[in-house]
């Protein structure tokens, strides 16, 4: 890993003024990590303060006393940040520029028209009595009134909730059950490759589950026009409550520690936790990352082609950007539709500077040959960003030589859910490249590598990624159960932050992200517990037992295996493993069927009855040396009937 090809930060890009350098980089990572305080206290007044705050950081990572508090005594509102601050100078710059799924339909918003929206959205959701603290559930596509519903949530201190439109309706009635939140915003269909999603079907359907019965209030926006179903004493036109509202809204004032969002994720067992942020620490970390990890300018046309439905599409779509007044390009479509020149296209049609999208659509695109891409001029571009999931270095390569056009610098950054914002990172003008690894840690942020055994690594070396500090924009708890926030990151090594993450660290201090080492898979930068399948598939009436790992898959990174013993009696059948995928579907969302189902009569179980999933996971990737020791088995006859099925399949 250390023979990497290298990629010096070229002679171009910094001649044209940057605000990172190398010297800059060390100076200023040393002073971060050995005065935090001073180095927040700096930082942390990039955002504007109703009260400004005098105390900085005050956290344990000690699992006993375990507390996390940035900037504790001020007090903000994070939608003035990203609209108020900026009409003075601002006014009629351009913050979102929305462009359809469609070729043929896009609209510019200023900072000043986005401002009115979201004062008056901020004054119909007090109307319908939302109150600060509430949570409010935001299932919504890729339009502009997601951005609204959500800027004017936090306008007001209400909590939101975004929940994927690509979720089943069970998976959003959990979601809407889990924070008890009586209000939803959706649209009567989303538009995606020319497809369009029942996503106010979608909320009828869970508002009839157990879990939805508690939604009083449903506002939908008019997207398509397609037909819904109507119950006029919950359901409201968007448009026609927008309609007799103010567009005046003062800001409520915040505590820097009072929550902000919740957004839900997968673990490696038992239902999607709520991540809650807070509003001071994230505000701050998520406007500092954009800045200088995007090294942003103020002519900058930045697109980030994530969904509002992921905490990309919260930090880095929408308030990182807004936060800083940068004009930030809102995709409702797809890379492939209507061809696979679309991504260059929207670039040259609105002349990006910055594009930061997934390893999983540059390895789709890179599929299709160099020519769909070549179709655009792409000379906008200055910068390209990654994330979601390891990018291999020949994903990488082709990222910088045809859609970079060898000129621009990728920043590859590793980051979570819970983590609110980028922790690693390199910065453009300052960190030298190698394709594949995310390089070195973002100011203030402090990984480490720790054996299983808890003992810390120095120097080259594999092992756990943890991380030995607080950074402001790090999740507070889960919500409703600070118990499984403790459990999950501060029990498995003491004193730290468990990232969940393998990585490894050469000699140049570069960090390399292995992937996950629990039961957490990673589809396409999605991500999914492998339980949740697995109780998916568990709950079809033919299905006795399963066990779900990930494989290697050329596009989506990873992919979803499946093993399932049927109840006695049931045969399997081709129509029945399409049946389980489409129930998966049906249960949780497209994102999570599986790959492959593979027929398994019986699963390796230890003889206190754990499933290997080592075992499992090799087999699925075709690996049949090595399986280790297999002699704790109480059947070792399994794994071979296993390798003959892989096989036979
Ligand atoms: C997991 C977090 C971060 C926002 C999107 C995903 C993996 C993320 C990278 C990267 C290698 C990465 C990790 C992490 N991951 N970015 N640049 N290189 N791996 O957020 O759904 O919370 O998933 O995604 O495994 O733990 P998420």
């Amino acid at each position: 890993m250390s023979e990497a090809k290298i990629y010096d930060v070229p002679a171009h890009y910094s001649a044209a003024g940057t605000r990172n350098s190398p010297e800059d980089y060390e100076r200023r990572y040393a002073q971060s990590v050995q005065d935090p305080d001073a180095f927040w206290a700096e930082e942390g007044r990039i955002v504007d303060w109703i009260k400004p705050f005098t105390k900085v950081k005050d956290v344990s990572f000690n699992a006993d006393d375990l507390h996390i508090r940035w900037f504790e005594d001020g007090q903000l509102n994070v939608s003035a940040n990203c609209l108020d601050r900026h009409l003075a100078e601002r006014g009629d710059k351009t913050a979102i520029i929305w462009e359809g799924d469609s070729p043929d339909q896009s609209r510019h918003i200023t900072f000043r028209e986005l401002h009115a929206d979201v004062c008056r959205f901020a004054n119909v959701l007090l109307r319908k009595g939302v109150k600060k603290g509430e949570r409010v559930t935001i299932y919504m596509p890729m339009i502009p009134e997601a951005a609204v519903a959500m800027l004017a949530c936090t306008r007001i201190g209400a909590v939101h909730s975004v929940v994927f439109g690509g979720f089943s309706p069970d998976s959003l009635a959990g979601r809407i059950e889990d924070c008890e939140s009586t209000v939803v915003i959706t649209a009567d269909e989303g538009l995606r490759g020319g497809k369009s999603v029942p996503l106010k079907a979608n909320v009828d359907n869970a508002i009839r589950t157990p879990g939805g019965a508690g939604v009083k209030t449903v506002i939908v926006v008019r997207r398509t026009g397609g037909s819904v179903n109507w119950d006029g004493s919950r359901d409201h036109w968007y448009h026609d409550l927008m309609a007799g509202e103010s567009a005046e809204h003062q800001a409520e004032a915040m505590n820097a520690e009072d929550p902000l969002f919740i957004l839900y994720t997968s673990g490696s067992t038992g239902k999607p936790k709520g991540v809650l942020h807070t509003t001071g620490g994230y505000l701050v970390y998520a406007t500092s990352t954009f800045a200088n990890i995007f090294d942003i300018r103020e002519d900058d046309v930045y697109w980030c082609t994530a969904d509002v439905g992921w905490v990309t599409g919260h930090s880095y779509l929408l308030y990182g950007p807004l936060s800083n007044g940068t004009t930030t390009l809102m995709f409702e479509g797809v890379p492939q539709y209507p061809d696979w020149g679309r991504i260059g296209k929207v670039v040259d049609k609105h002349q990006v500077s910055i594009l930061y999208t997934a390893p999983t659509a540059i390895r789709a695109i890179m599929r299709e040959g160099d020519a769909p891409t070549l179709e655009s001029k792409r000379t906008s571009l200055r910068l390209l960003g990654s994330v979601g999931e390891p990018i291999n270095p020949e994903a990488w390569e082709w990222y910088h030589r045809v859609v970079g056009d060898h000129r621009c610098p990728i920043v590859d950054t590793w980051w979570q859910t819970e983590t609110g914002g980028i922790l690693i990172t390199p910065l453009p003008g300052a960190t030298a490249l190698k394709p594949g690894s995310a390089t070195r840690p973002y100011f203030g942020v402090r990984p480490a590598i720790l054996d299983n055994d808890g003992t810390l690594l120095e120097g080259v070396a594999e092992g756990n990624l943890v991380i030995s500090d607080s950074w402001p924009g790090q999740m507070r708890t889960v919500y409703g159960d600070h118990q499984r926030f403790i459990d999950t990151y501060f029990k498995t090594f003491a004193g730290v932050y468990t990232t969940g993450d393998g990585a490894k660290r050469d000699a140049d201090g570069y960090y390399w992200i292995t992937g996950r080492v629990d039961d957490v898979l990673n589809v396409s930068g999605h991500r999914m517990g492998t339980a949740e399948v697995e109780s998916a598939l568990v709950s079809h009436d033919a299905v006795a037992e399963s066990a779900v790992v990930g494989f290697p898959h050329d596009i989506k990174g990873q992919g979803i295996y499946a093993y399932v013993t049927l109840q006695a009696g049931v045969e399997p059948s081709d129509e029945l493993r399409k049946a389980l995928v489409a129930h998966v579907r049906r249960e949780i969302g497209p994102i999570a069927a599986p790959d492959a189902i593979q027929w398994a009569p019986g699963l390796p179980k230890t003889r206190s009855g754990k499933i290997m999933r080592r075992i499992l996971r090799k087999i699925a990737a075709y690996e049949f040396d090595g399986l280790g020791d297999t002699s704790t088995l109480a059947d070792p006859s399994v794994v071979d009937n296993l390798i003959n099925g892989r096989k036979a399949g």
